[in-house]
């Protein structure tokens, strides 16, 4: 079940698993699994496995012009630690120094989206760290009610922004939580995005978004905006949209953290839970 979701655990198994993705025409952008640090040591272990990371990729060849990037999750770089302006302030200097690094060999950092709590500090993080490393992506949820403001204020000239249904449980106050308002709200800010002079990076599995995407495109110069799609998830449909000449990224998680990004691919995939049980029987009840 996890590796059909995740490359691996080391270093190694990522940078195979960018080989193969590359060799069959996909972008890719790698998360080194983990979340919610709350201990500062942890922290500064996860910046250096970027750090690791962008050294072993680009020694492979992988970074130029982009095509392996990073995606970094602010909690697991130090947003949760101490009080909050000393969270963000950690997170910051982390992800700066990922960028810096990334920028040096060629290729940048996405700042993941996590729980509407930090979605401020996380685009205030993106937005400073533009200033410095023109690259560095921001990630939008279309599930959150002020998403449509963002994306509208987001598409702007030079920046790059992935935008996702979101993966997290939300209150109502805060987010959409019927699955056709949250569609709905998608297809605003995909609208917004497409229509903007930025680099949209439409993330999703989800046949008729792709479909719009794909018609809106139609009126962009080519190159311009890229789709994105999780390891293991519709490969077949990754492929498909490659050989059409459309610009595909492949979102690849590694590490031996991946218990909470499992359950959340799980969560939307209720079928998968079958699988997960028929794996946990002894073989000889199956
Ligand atoms: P949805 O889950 O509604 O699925 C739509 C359709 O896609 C399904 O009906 C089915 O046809 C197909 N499908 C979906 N899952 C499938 C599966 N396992 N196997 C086969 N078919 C499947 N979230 C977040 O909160 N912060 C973030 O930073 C990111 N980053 C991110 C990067 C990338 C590249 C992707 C693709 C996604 C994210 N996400 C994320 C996760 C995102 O928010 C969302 O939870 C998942 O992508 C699932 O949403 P879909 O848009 O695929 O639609």
């Amino acid at each position: 079940m996890v590796s059909r979701y995740v490359a691996g655990e080391t270093i190694a198994d990522a940078v195979r698993a960018a080989h193969e993705l590359r060799k069959a025409g996909l972008l890719v952008t790698l998360d080194y699994l983990g979340e919610d640090t709350t201990d500062a040591t942890r922290a500064v272990g996860v910046a250096g496995e970027y750090i690791s990371l962008l050294e072993k990729l680009a020694a492979d060849g992988l970074t130029a012009d982009g095509a392996v990037e990073v995606s970094v999750k602010p909690t697991a770089v130090g947003l949760l630690l101490g009080d909050p302006e000393q969270g963000e302030r950690t997170a910051r200097e982390h992800i700066g120094q990922i960028a810096a690094k990334a920028a040096s060999l060629g290729t940048t950092v996405t700042v993941d989206a996590e729980d509407h709590r930090t979605t401020d500090a996380s685009q205030r993080i993106a937005r400073e760290l533009r200033a410095q490393y023109p690259q560095v992506g921001t990630v939008l949820q279309a599930a959150l009610r002020r998403t449509e403001a963002d994306a509208r204020a987001l598409a702007a000239a030079g920046t790059r922004v992935r935008l996702c249904k979101g993966a997290y449980n939300e209150p109502v106050s805060e987010a959409f939580t019927d699955r056709h308002d949250i569609d709905k709200s998608y297809a605003r800010c995909l609208r917004a995005l497409m229509d903007g002079p930025g680099y949209p990076m439409i993330a999703t599995h989800d046949p008729r978004l792709i479909a719009i995407t794909a018609a809106l495109g139609l009126s962009r110069p080519a190159g311009s905006f890229e789709f994105q799609m999780l390891y293991g998830i519709r490969p077949d449909e990754q492929a498909r949209l490659a050989a059409t000449g459309a610009h595909v990224r492949v979102y690849v998680p590694y590490g031996g953290d991946w218990y909470g990004y499992l359950v959340r691919r799980l969560a939307e995939r209720p079928a998968s839970l079958g699988l997960l049980a028929r794996s946990l029987l002894p073989r000889v009840s199956r």
